[in-house]
């Protein structure tokens, strides 16, 4: 047995930044390399994606994870116990086969996931690297450019907004420190306007503001003073990008702004989002529509797909046949990463190299229901995405990540690279 071999693998039941319980795993090699890793876990989820397994019941509401967990210290340990911790494909390849289902609904997704990404971390920890750099190689690193949200709506927030997400991205800065260091300023002129205007309500899950607004629009101008009340040039030195997460807007075929009681057919709701992008300086659309919309995705990109970056999340659920189909038919010029739709680390990086060969850009993300892990921000610069989105400039599971990603700029020490605007699609 080598030093990599895996000696044990074990499975435990910790919580989330929504206070539900999720997987946690904990893999050793037989040199005593220790990884890590805690499953997250998704509110507006798409249907193609890898399916938790929860115990149901009345407890916890029904999400607790015992079967899930009992499945890592099970029959996950003993199938993984023996192989070769630094082979992730190998690794990986047995979970599948030993899952057996489509969607990894039998061990659970969460199962899974937590113990793929926990082999990553012991196979880096045996070498002695950062999982970044044990996955980069000698090549220079490439920090992200950062998605930061503004304010939180859809699915995270009660629906009080229609908009799930409405993000800044400073494509104006130079370095990951300063895009920080610039969004802090952002977040913190959008709080006092709010609170000013008097309508400040708390945060939503992913730690952007919880709005308290009339009109869908009325957040884009609000994130357009924000910047502005910042003292940064709305566009030329910090963009929107929004998550419309049309899937979650869909009845009946047509997407509904519920708040402002309006519903449109495909055709208009291409026409208000592009009339949008006319009048606010954003680069960036995710899921414009929903997740069985080709015809919509399509029309859309190929109408937009030139200057502005049209992601699928939903649309393409981490799954890199989808992400050729799309690539085919022109659904899309951006790819969502979601370890946890993908349910192992060796799918959802085909997911991305699927991206990258179809001249996609690649977005590495959190979930919004998160933890302190930070694993997604080693894939982020381990696998030069050059985009990241973890949710908004407060609650620790976001700060984590933005943390753990301005660590890994500063040891670098100069020999790094900012990815900054160059890395979108569309321009
Ligand atoms: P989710 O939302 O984690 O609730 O699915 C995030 C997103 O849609 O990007
Ligand atoms: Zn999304």
């Amino acid at each position: 047995m080598s030093k990599t071999s895996i000696a044990s693998v074990k499975g435990r039941q910790v919580w989330d930044s929504r206070g539900r319980p999720t997987v946690e795993a904990e893999v050793t090699l037989k040199g005593g390399a220790l990884g890590r890793a805690i499953a997250p876990a998704g509110t507006s989820i798409g249907s193609g994606e890898a399916v938790d397994l929860r115990d149901g019941g009345t407890a916890f509401g029904g999400y607790g994870v015992a079967l899930a967990v009992a499945n890592v210290n099970g029959e996950i340990a003993k199938a993984l116990t023996g192989l070769d911790g630094a082979q992730q494909e190998t690794v990986d390849q047995t979970l599948i086969d030993l899952d057996a289902t489509d969607d990894k609904s039998r061990l659970g997704g969460n199962a899974c996931i937590a113990v793929s990404m926990a082999v990553a971390h012991a196979g880096a920890a045996a070498h002695k690297l950062p999982l970044w750099r044990h996955l980069l190689g000698e090549s220079e690193p490439v920090l992200p450019l950062p998605e930061v949200q503004i304010f939180g709506g859809g699915a995270h927030a009660g629906a009080r907004i229609d908009l799930q997400d409405i993000m800044i991205m400073p494509v104006g800065a130079d370095s990951f420190a300063q895009a920080m260091a610039w969004s802090a300023e952002v977040y913190r002129a959008a709080g006092l306007n709010m609170a000013e205007r008097r309508r400040l309500t708390g945060v939503a899950d992913e730690g952007g503001y919880w709005p308290n607004f009339n009109t869908n629009e009325d957040a884009l101008a609000e994130t357009v003073r924000a910047i502005e009340r910042a003292g940064f040039r709305p566009g030329e030195q910090i963009a929107l990008s929004l998550d419309i997460a049309a899937t979650q807007l869909q009845k009946l075929g047509r997407y509904w702004l519920t708040i402002e009681d309006r519903c449109f057919e495909r055709g208009p709701f291409s026409e208000l989002l592009l009339d949008w992008a006319a009048r606010f300086p954003i680069v960036s659309f995710e899921d414009p529509f929903a997740e069985d919309d080709t015809q919509g995705m399509t029309a859309f990109t190929e109408a937009a797909g030139e200057r502005l970056q049209i992601i699928g999340d939903d649309y393409l659920v981490t799954n890199a046949e989808r992400v050729r189909a799309a690539a085919q038919s022109g659904a899309c010029n951006a790819v969502l990463i979601k370890p946890n739709q993908a349910g192992t680390l060796s799918e959802t990086k085909a997911a991305l190299d699927a991206g990258k060969e179809a001249g996609f850009a690649t977005i590495v993300s959190a979930r919004s229901g998160e933890s302190e892990d930070v694993s997604i921000v080693h894939l982020a610069v381990g696998w030069s995405a050059g985009q990241l989105k973890v949710g908004s400039f407060a609650r620790s599971e976001r700060m984590a990540k933005w943390n753990e990603a301005l660590r890994i700029e500063e040891q670098c020490a100069g020999h790094s690279r900012f990815a900054g605007a160059g890395a979108l699609a569309g321009r």
